[in-house]
């Protein structure tokens, strides 16, 4: 029987492109917005395949609706926005791109890091405000970060890619805290695991690249801020409800911490009258760590993969709940 596949976004054509060439049957969302929730069900139920991402909610009830429903492939590393635990009890296999995104995801993580340092968003819209008006030796100043020490909350793949970067370019220590121990991290960057107040006592970077999980959720909360260095800069990259977004913005406010750079809010989008957007040392962009024509293009391509190589051999390649095999 000819697959019905949902594609739930207008994805990198080449994912689409490997789908069809299998002979599925493919039905893509038109629009550039997601799919609300009823959408979503409406156009799964008689699906056998789902193509998504981090903006469909595909819970339970949704997961039991679709009752033909054999696999779901997520474009993204992330998987939250998944019940993986309805998918596994029907025994449907989810599949997710890991890897291919690490490097430039960490790269958005560094890039956060060096422009809140040094004000950079802050300070080009001075200019656009017309405030660049003479040369000020004792105004805008940053941070430096050699010989700094940076603590990663969640040291896997994009944690690990932070690391070097930190490490090479500025000779940084590397401290962090984890479910489990990273022998091979600890051998490779020298990076040494301590607990989690001592990551928020010690570091001068707190970089966060954890999954979110119920032990997550706003863990970094105005307890865990009130513990960091009142010079420390926190960078996320993660997912926005890692932190606490309101706490966020009064240990800022109260210069508990120093400064902040995240790639994901909580909650997404941020609305323009977030104050973290009008401050000094605050660094915001829209959850864009993935987002190179080359990793998308790659992210796309695992993810018709996952779906093609479930149907062709019964496994999938990269398979967040392999417990279904
Ligand atoms: C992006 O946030 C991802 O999880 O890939």
């Amino acid at each position: 029987m000819t697959k019905r596949i949902l594609i739930t976004r207008q994805f990198p054509i080449v994912g689409a492109e490997l789908l069809g060439s299998q002979g599925y049957e493919l039905t893509q969302w038109a629009e550039d917005r997601p799919m609300t929730y009823d959408e979503l069900l409406e156009a799964a139920k008689d699906k056998h395949a789902i193509y998504c991402t981090l903006t469909d909610k595909i819970d339970k009830n949704l997961i039991d609706a679709c009752t033909d429903l054999e696999v779901i492939s997520q474009f993204a590393v992330g998987f939250d926005n998944i019940d993986i635990s309805a998918a596994t009890k029907r025994g449907i296999p989810v599949g997710y791109t890991p890897d291919v995104l690490s490097g430039a995801t960490a790269d958005i993580a560094f890039l956060l890091l060096l422009a809140t340092s040094r004000k950079l968003s802050f300070l080009q819209n001075t200019i656009s405000k017309g405030e660049w008006q003479y040369f000020r030796p004792n105004l805008y100043l940053g941070q430096e970060l050699n010989n700094k020490t940076l603590g990663v909350f969640g040291l896997g793949r994009i944690g690990i890619e932070m690391a070097k970067r930190c490490k090479g370019a500025y000779n940084m220590d590397i401290i962090y805290h984890n479910r489990n121990r990273n022998p091979k991290a600890e051998k490779e960057l020298g990076a040494q695991y301590v607990d989690f107040n001592t990551l928020l006592n010690k570091s001068d970077v707190v970089s966060v690249h954890c999954a979110l999980t119920e032990d997550t959720k706003e863990i970094f909360n105005k307890t865990a801020f009130n513990k960091m260095k009142s010079d420390a800069i926190f960078i996320n990259t993660a997912r926005g409800m890692v932190h606490n977004e309101t706490d966020l913005i009064e240990a800022l406010q109260n210069k508990c911490i120093w400064g902040a750079g995240l790639d994901v809010t909580n909650p997404e989008p941020m609305l323009p009258d977030n104050p973290l957007l009008t401050m000094e040392n605050v660094t915001v962009m829209p959850h864009v760590g993935s987002g190179t024509v080359e990793t998308r293009g790659k992210m796309a391509e695992m993810t018709a993969n996952n779906i093609i190589e479930f149907y062709n051999t019964g496994k999938m390649p990269h398979c967040v709940n392999i417990e279904v095999f």
